[in-house]
């Protein structure tokens, strides 16, 4: 069988990871973390897409730290616009094709429907307007050869997610308050790696939107974990802890969040025929991963 050569970035990250074990048989992978490849070196890039001739890029890589970003600013355009411009300069003198992933923080979260992929998009974070300023880069630079996927409250069993925190934190405290006035969808990076691959096989191009089906708070999502994994066992049953509604101004951060981030993932489901996944059901998938792992 032919192989398409495909080269992975920031393969070391949540979705980096869950991309590398879910590789298609007809896909040849070489995954680089960022250790092994810096995408905001733009000589280390050109080199190394050169020499290795990749039919695709796959960009995981991001400066992710919502909250650092705000006084990082530098280092989150270095990264979120610099790197993904590096790898379209790349993937064009090359003739790769590029997949990105993008965020539901692009949106300033006023709408009460879920944003389609040609609402205005308008950051109100430093992180999201560094995400969205990569994404309009890519496009002027690789506007045919390319596929952005917007995405949303990613989390897996490897990495630092809320999830991970949440399970923490019910084992070790009586009560947590949670944030009840954001609204969005939590997303499965093992899920989002399967629609990757499969926009990669369709070689799909434009901007799409994916997260997991249906809506949730961040006091809906803890509840939801807290509920699964006491009857998983993954929290012991004297792990009691009282999961309290709050708002968003009783938990101040340096960096807003939209209010409501739901995204209309219809235009994806269609083109690659795919099935809505319920994020709680997702969820149930990834705990008895961390279940079995124990
Ligand atoms: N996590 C979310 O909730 C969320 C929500 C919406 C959209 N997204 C988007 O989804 C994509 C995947 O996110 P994720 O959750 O997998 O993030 P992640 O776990 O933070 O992974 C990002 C990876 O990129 C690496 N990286 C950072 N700077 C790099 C550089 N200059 N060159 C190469 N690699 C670099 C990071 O390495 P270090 O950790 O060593 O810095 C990390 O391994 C990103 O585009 C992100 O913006 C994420």
């Amino acid at each position: 069988m032919m192989q398409a050569k495909v080269l992975l970035v920031g393969a070391g990250g949540q979705l980096g990871y869950e991309l590398s074990r879910t590789v298609p048989q007809s896909v040849q992978l070489t995954a680089y973390n960022k250790s092994q490849l810096d995408i905001s070196d733009q000589a280390v890039v050109m080199d190394c897409v050169n020499s290795s001739r990749p039919d695709w890029i796959i960009n995981a890589a991001a400066y992710t730290a919502v909250d650092k970003a705000e006084e990082q600013s530098d280092l989150a355009y270095r990264i979120n616009r610099d790197g993904p411009t590096n790898l379209a300069m790349a993937a064009h003198q090359s003739g790769a094709g590029l997949i990105h992933i993008s965020t539901d923080f692009v949106f300033d979260g006023n709408k009460s429907s879920p944003y389609q992929v040609d609402d205005e998009p308008n950051p109100q974070s430093v992180y999201g307007a560094s995400k969205q300023s990569g994404d309009e880069a890519i496009l002027s630079i690789l506007p045919d050869n390319l596929a952005i996927i917007r995405t949303a409250w990613v989390y897996s069993s490897h990495g630092q997610n809320f999830v991970k925190t949440m399970l923490r934190l019910m084992a070790e405290r009586d009560e947590l308050g949670i944030v009840a006035d954001q609204i969005g969808t939590p997303t499965w990076a093992h899920g989002l790696a399967q629609v990757v691959w499969k926009a990669f096989a369709a070689k799909l191009t434009g901007v799409y939107h994916w997260t997991d089906a249906g809506v949730a708070s961040w006091y809906d999502f803890a509840v939801a974990i807290y509920e699964e994994a006491k009857s998983m066992g993954i929290l012991s049953s004297s792990d009691d802890c009282r999961i309290r509604p709050i708002r968003t101004q009783d938990y101040p951060l340096p960096a807003a969040r939209p209010s409501y981030s739901v995204l209309d993932k219809s235009t994806i489901w269609n083109a690659l025929n795919i099935e809505p996944n319920h994020w709680r059901s997702a969820l149930r998938n990834m705990l008895q991963e961390l279940l079995a792992e124990q």
